[in-house]
């Protein structure tokens, strides 16, 4: 449901969990659905042009990368290709200390857990200010007082209070000391240009999801230079790195999706940018002490897609309140999707907030291209009728 009228409506503010397929990016897997049911392995008539499908894909998605076609491996999705890569390193590359931050996707912290624990690595994290912002004086000094090659794992764009990481920086701290960088750019494929040959980057991973394609399938940009090996074995799919039948609607559903997002990212972008800086003056002018978490307030540090609100309310009410917003027709979430149903508080927030912070209410709205002004006007209404 996306209609809004006066009288009913229904308000998506959760894109950083998952985002509304295209119809243009449906139309196009029911016709592969439908159409190139053959296994893209099998040599005869059917299988070959599920394979054509399949390259021709990985050829687009790593154009739009400025990288090679064979650098591209498709996966189930973001929290695969980060794992894909991190156990490798460690168990493949040799790479016998990680540096990366407090506040990164679990999907890369609790993978840094296991392997201290399976291959006796060392992790460390980078200091974070204030606000959340990796301190890139501390990153320097980590890489340079390492006796051990380093691999550097920090995400682009948090995907909770939606900091904004200098991958040119990192690139350049870990070309000097010879360290491997590894990005989570499960927030920015799709909402930002990344040219790999410009930026020096190992390793990048993506969601289709995140970009209006579908859930349950992804890709890992992989350096030709870096001789990972899989973490699924079987078949000789992916040229061994990732064994499976391949999701072939899945992977053409996925690169028409990066085309169009790609194609219309400058509309689109300034579209979503000018609704973010509208929810903050809205919400600024409309409700008193409230804050925006991290760097989420800041447009320059922040991705322009994602705000972090902090409302000037006890914690205790931030079950009730998303409730009841939810109960409006508004859509959003406390923390990062992969938490609700936990008791576990966001791990973001808990490290840069403080005490006092965290006990008020702080609530994600993460914005894109279907959402309308008229949907800020009336959540900042309902909030302040919530607050009153
Ligand atoms: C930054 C980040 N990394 C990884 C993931 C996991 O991606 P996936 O849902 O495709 O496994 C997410 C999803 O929320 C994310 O936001």
């Amino acid at each position: 449901m996306d209609t809004f009228s006066n009288t009913s409506y229904q308000c998506y503010f959760d894109n950083a969990a998952t985002t509304r397929v295209r119809d243009e990016v449906a139309d196009k897997i029911i016709d592969v659905l439908k159409n190139n049911y053959g296994n893209p392995s099998s040599t005869h008539s059917y299988g070959r042009p599920s394979k054509s499908l399949i390259e021709l894909s990985r050829k687009e998605i790593a154009a739009h990368l400025n990288v090679s076609s064979s650098e591209i491996i498709f996966t189930s999705g973001g929290t695969e290709a980060d794992n894909l890569i991190l156990r490798s390193a460690a168990r493949d590359l040799n790479i016998k200390h990680f540096i990366s931050s407090k506040i990164e996707h679990h999907a890369v912290t609790h993978t840094l857990d296991e392997l201290e624990k399976d291959y006796n690595v060392k992790v460390s994290f980078v200091n974070l200010d204030e606000n959340g912002m990796v301190d890139y004086d501390n990153l320097n000094e980590l890489l340079s007082n390492s006796k051990d090659k380093c691999l550097v794992s920090l995400m682009h764009v948090n995907n909770e209070i939606g900091n904004m990481l200098d991958l040119e920086r990192v690139s350049n701290l870990c070309i000097e000391h010879n360290a491997l960088f590894h990005s989570d750019t499960v927030q920015t494929i799709g909402h930002y240009n990344i040219d790999l040959s410009k930026i020096k980057i190992d390793f990048i991973v993506a969601s289709a999801h995140k970009f209006h394609g579908p859930k349950g399938v992804g890709f890992a940009y992989i350096n030709k230079s870096s001789s990972l090996r899989p973490l699924i074995f079987g078949g000789t799919q992916e040229r061994g790195y990732r064994a499976g039948t391949e999701s072939v609607h899945n992977i053409v559903g996925m690169s028409e999706a990066l085309n169009i997002s790609i194609a219309k990212l400058d509309e689109e972008k300034t579209h979503i940018y000018n609704l973010k800086q509208y929810f903050i003056d809205k919400l600024k002018s409309s409700i008193k002490g409230v804050k925006f978490n991290g760097c989420s307030g800041d447009m320059k540090k922040s991705t322009y897609t994602l705000l972090n609100i902090q409302f000037p309310i006890e914690q205790s009410k931030a079950e009730m309140f998303l409730f009841k917003l939810d109960l409006k027709g508004i859509a959003c979430s406390k923390g990062s999707a992969c938490q609700s149903g936990s008791d576990a508080g966001s791990h973001v927030l808990n490290e840069v907030l403080s005490g006092d912070e965290l006990n008020k209410v702080s609530i994600r709205f993460s914005l894109s291209v279907y959402n309308k002004k008229e949907e800020i006007d009336l959540a900042v209404n309902e909030i302040v009728n919530l607050l009153n």
